[in-house]
């Protein structure tokens, strides 16, 4: 079974949690466009989604599916997004698809996070993958340089707009044994916008798709 067969399993488990009636949150990256697209045959029956980005409100318009603001729905009772890195206490790395910022409202907006992944991505420490900071245009080399202080070597993403008109700062060499101490260190530097640690916040379910099947890990 391949990595994109192993996503299409992890998303279409998620389906099955998703309530009639009830808003979505969708997140961003190609695992969860296998998850919008089996969302398509339910369309009818739930009463919209909440989209992460613009790619996936795009994707979920062409798939018909209502678009909702947060604003208007309030707390949502699911969001189902992809993470690049994913540990067994459930703390996630994402952002690689530069969503982050909304990413993290949508998921302390939510009842239940369901983050689906395949099992390359789970990993006993998170940084292997570049941790992705959201950065305002003119603090980027002012974060950059904290960041190097923090032990970290920034990237900074070229050509990359985020939905929020800001930059992305790749952070490679990070190995993080504290998740939820660095979110907070990161998230204090003047000019960041989000880092895409979710630990604060972590997922309440990891649905990870391997060759046996899909394996649930609940906090
Ligand atoms: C986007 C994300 C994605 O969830 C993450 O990059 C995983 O993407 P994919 O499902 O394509 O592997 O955080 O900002």
């Amino acid at each position: 079974m391949d990595a994109d067969a192993k996503k299409r399993a992890a998303a279409i488990a998620a389906l099955a949690l998703v309530e009639d009636g009830t808003f979505v949150g969708v997140g961003t990256g190609s695992t969860v466009n296998h998850f919008i697209d089996a969302l398509a045959a339910r369309r009818r029956h739930i009463a919209g989604a909440v989209a992460s980005s613009e790619a996936s409100a795009s994707r979920l318009r062409a798939a018909g599916i209502e678009l909702a603001a947060l604003n208007d729905t309030g707390d949502l009772p699911l969001y189902v997004d992809g993470a690049d890195e994913a540990t067994r206490h459930l703390q996630l790395l994402k952002g690689g698809g530069g969503a982050l910022t909304r990413e993290k409202i949508l998921a302390a907006a939510s009842r239940r996070f369901v983050c689906i992944i395949d099992d390359s991505k789970l990993v006993p420490v998170l940084g292997r993958f570049p941790l992705p900071v959201e950065v305002i245009p003119m603090a980027r080399s002012l974060v950059a340089r904290k960041l190097v202080r923090l032990g970290g070597q920034p990237v900074y993403r070229e050509g990359f707009t985020t939905d929020n008109g800001n930059v992305i700062l790749d952070v490679h060499n990070l190995r993080i044994t504290d998740p939820a101490a660095l979110e907070a260190e990161i998230g204090l530097l003047p000019g960041v916008v989000c880092v895409g640690l979710f630990a604060r916040r972590p997922a309440d379910q990891l649905l990870v798709a391997g060759a046996q099947g899909v394996q649930t890990i609940t906090r």
